[in-house]
């Protein structure tokens, strides 16, 4: 089949290669021509693992190409996926702008039935939107049918995931759109086995916020377990442990730490909360999940100015900038909340991350950066782990000791043993743990 991806991001470059790798022919479409010119040049806009050894199998092979023009893209094939970022808007509601862009200069360039899926996350009723504004700029009376096909990867391993799907989520509203995704999907299906679900545009809207936002409540729940926890003096990790070797609640996603972050939860369950909200339903819960989270960092916050007492010229190694190991995403990163207020409070930051950092720098780029972990590390007053790469995991306790000028461990993502930390002569902070 021919498929052409409008939006050569994180879910577009993915999602355009593992279509390509499945055996169709695939354009992405991305009107930020430095990309495009890129990824001509056979350079990756993101990190992700596999992805960049796909991408070349499959530009030579012939079967993915690039392009800046909407109108090609429009041309090009029958099926057109919008993959374009839908970022919160100021008072939290997703940004629609670039989908309905899309929808417009689709309309503009067709030239025959096309059908447009929704791969990007969007709020319920999009859909009806999107067939309203199609409408309105098509020149003729040409067919289009809209569709929903929302997308469940998960950065790091986002290959992976898209090749071994839990499950496939189409929404549609006509047979021919139906037929034409499930040739799409076809050759994962027979590899994978996984389950193609079909259901109404607006259910399959809908999955992909209510999945997102049960992710994220899982988290926020696990969070504030830990503060209770942390007062009770009981460990969070081995409660985690106990509540999720049973199958209905289940191990992932029970892990205390500083808090949900990425490019995909915050936005997203803010602008679900806003969907609610709009539609008549006030999502207490959801706003609680919220809270928890913002205030999980405050309190990490808290043990660090507790520890210091006074931040103003203290030495500080923070040990991950990306929002989560296996990418260099920094998009509403822990980082980004405690960098600029230890900033604020006058701290000499040191900053250490294998593959964000050059992401990170190109909002901060006057901080220090250090390649070599334990020359980040050397002459520190604390050291303040924020994503979990196997290299922090791996420190050798006895050397980081003696690199830094005062030992004390403040871990946001309960990397170490408190007792094996403190046996090697460390004060020791992490979360939900006495
Ligand atoms: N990143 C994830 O892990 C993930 C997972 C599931 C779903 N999603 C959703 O998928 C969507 C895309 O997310 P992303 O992380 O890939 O975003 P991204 O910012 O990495 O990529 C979006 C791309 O769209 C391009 N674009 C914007 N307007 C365009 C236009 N008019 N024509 C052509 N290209 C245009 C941008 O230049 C950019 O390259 C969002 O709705 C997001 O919520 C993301």
């Amino acid at each position: 089949m021919n498929i052409t991806i409008v939006g050569t991001g994180y879910v577009g470059l993915v999602t355009g290669a593992c279509f390509a790798d499945w055996g169709h022919n695939v354009l992405c479409v991305d009107n930020n021509e430095k990309k495009v010119a890129m990824l001509r040049r056979g350079e990756m806009p993101i990190y992700e693992i596999g992805l960049a050894e796909i991408v070349k199998r499959c530009v030579d092979a012939g079967r993915l190409a690039f392009s800046a023009s909407i109108e090609e893209g429009t041309k090009f094939a029958e099926v057109i996926f919008i993959a374009v970022g839908t970022p919160p808007g100021y008072r939290g509601e997703a940004n629609m702008s670039y989908v309905e862009q899309v929808g417009r200069l689709v309309a503009q360039h067709m030239d025959g039935y096309r059908l447009l899926v929704e791969k990007s996350t969007v709020p319920v009723n999009t859909g009806e939107q999107l067939k309203r504004t199609l409408a309105k700029y098509l020149r003729d009376d040409i067919p289009f049918d809209v569709a929903s096909n929302p997308e469940f990867l998960k950065e790091g391993t986002a290959m992976e995931d898209a090749n071994n799907p839990d499950r496939i989520v189409i929404g549609i509203e006509s047979e021919r759109a139906a037929v034409l995704l499930r040739q799409v999907y076809a050759p994962i299906i027979k590899k994978s086995g996984c389950k193609l679900l079909e259901m109404n545009i607006a259910s399959a809207e809908l999955t992909k916020h209510a999945s997102n936002s049960f992710l994220a409540m899982k988290i926020s729940y696990i969070n504030a377990m830990s503060r209770v926890c942390e007062l009770a003096g009981a460990d969070v990790k081995q409660v985690a442990q106990g509540m999720g070797l049973d199958k209905r609640i289940g191990a992932q996603f029970l892990y205390a730490g500083v808090g949900y972050g990425g490019s995909c939860f915050p936005k997203d369950v803010d602008a679900f909360v806003h969907i609610a909200d709009r539609l008549g339903y006030n999502f207490e819960l959801l706003k609680e999940v919220q809270r928890i989270n913002k205030a999980q960092r405050e309190h990490l916050l808290q043990k660090i100015q507790h520890e210091l007492w006074v931040i103003q010229d203290k030495n500080i190694a923070v040990l991950g900038l990306a929002f989560k190991p296996g990418t260099d995403d920094v998009r509403e990163a822990p980082s980004l909340f405690f960098i600029p207020q230890l900033r604020e409070a006058g701290a000499k930051l040191r900053l250490w991350d294998p593959i964000g950092a050059e992401k990170f720098a190109e909002l901060y780029p006057e901080q220090k950066y250090y390649k070599d972990i334990m020359e980040c590390v050397t002459g520190v007053d604390l050291v303040l782990i924020l994503t979990e790469w196997p290299e922090v995991k791996q420190l050798d306790l006895a050397k980081l000791k003696a690199a830094m000028k005062v030992p004390v461990i403040i871990d946001g993502r309960n990397i170490f043993e408190p007792d094996a930390v403190r046996a090697a002569g460390f004060t020791y902070h992490s979360v939900g743990r006495a």
